[in-house]
């Protein structure tokens, strides 16, 4: 079975409803898109962007561990799925760095978020520092190996996003070769912990893809779609990115 794409938006603390028109417009293009699409929104959104968005889920851009108790602003997997969100992401950097999440905290998460119904996208990537020391593979190796989920019931429902953080939102990105070299390490530990089922799940790229870029970057082996940021938040850089990713799709 085939690993088909999947492009995924985060519009992190962006987007209010002024801003659903967009939604609309990139549910034209998801429509017809031979590949998956999810745009990841602030919470507050979440409810009224699903009732526009067409033809792609809407999920969201964290998930609290617990399934309730007293935790003031945090968000249940069941709120998310109430709210009619179908996945979200856990262990985004920025969320690793300015919330001081740990890798057990964005294990917890997955955990939390697979075993009430969402699909999951687990971001994983190594500091500018760890890159220039000639330690990214062995740093990023370390992360994923700590923060996966201990087990997937289906492969499908779980992607893996390597983005590295010097290349968030900077327009720097990482050589096609780094990132085949990141990736096929990634597959590597995937299919150490999950066996076959490994071989299923979607190792995507983040970090600064444009429609400019992403061509190249979909062309890599083992780079499964992408986690896009900035080029996320109006139809007219993000469908391009869809096009390119559904242009590939066999
Ligand atoms: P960017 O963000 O596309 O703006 O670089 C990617 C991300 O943080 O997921």
């Amino acid at each position: 079975m085939a690993r088909g794409k999947l492009v995924a938006g985060n519009w992190k603390m962006h987007g209010v409803a002024a801003d659903l028109g967009e939604v609309n417009a990139i549910s034209m293009a998801a429509e017809t898109a031979r590949i998956d699409v999810a745009l990841c929104l602030p919470a507050t959104l979440i409810e009224r962007a699903v009732r526009a968005a067409r033809g792609f889920a809407i999920g969201g851009q964290d998930v609290h561990q617990a399934d309730k108790g007293a935790h003031t602003g945090c968000v249940s997997a069941a709120m998310l799925l109430d709210a009619g969100a179908r996945l979200t992401i856990v262990g985004h950097s920025e969320r690793r760095e300015a919330q001081g999440e740990s890798d057990a905290d964005v294990k917890a998460k997955a955990e939390a978020a697979l075993s009430a119904g969402l699909d999951v996208i687990l971001c994983i990537g190594e500091s500018d520092a760890v890159r220039e020391a000639g330690h990214a593979v062995d740093t990023v190796c370390g992360q994923i190996d700590a923060s996966l989920p201990e087990s997937i019931a289906d492969p499908a429902r779980f992607s893996v996003a390597y983005e590295p953080i010097w290349a968030i939102g900077t327009g720097k990105v990482p050589s096609t070769d780094d990132i085949a070299e990141m990736h096929a390490a990634l597959r590597g530990r995937l299919i150490h912990k999950f066996g076959e089922a490994g071989k299923l799940v979607r190792i995507l790229y983040g970090g600064s893809v444009k429609a400019s870029n992403a061509v190249e970057f979909f062309a890599v082996p083992d780079v499964d779609g992408a986690l896009v940021g900035g080029a996320s938040l109006n139809a007219a850089d993000f469908v391009p990115i869809v096009e390119a990713a559904s242009a590939q799709a066999s």
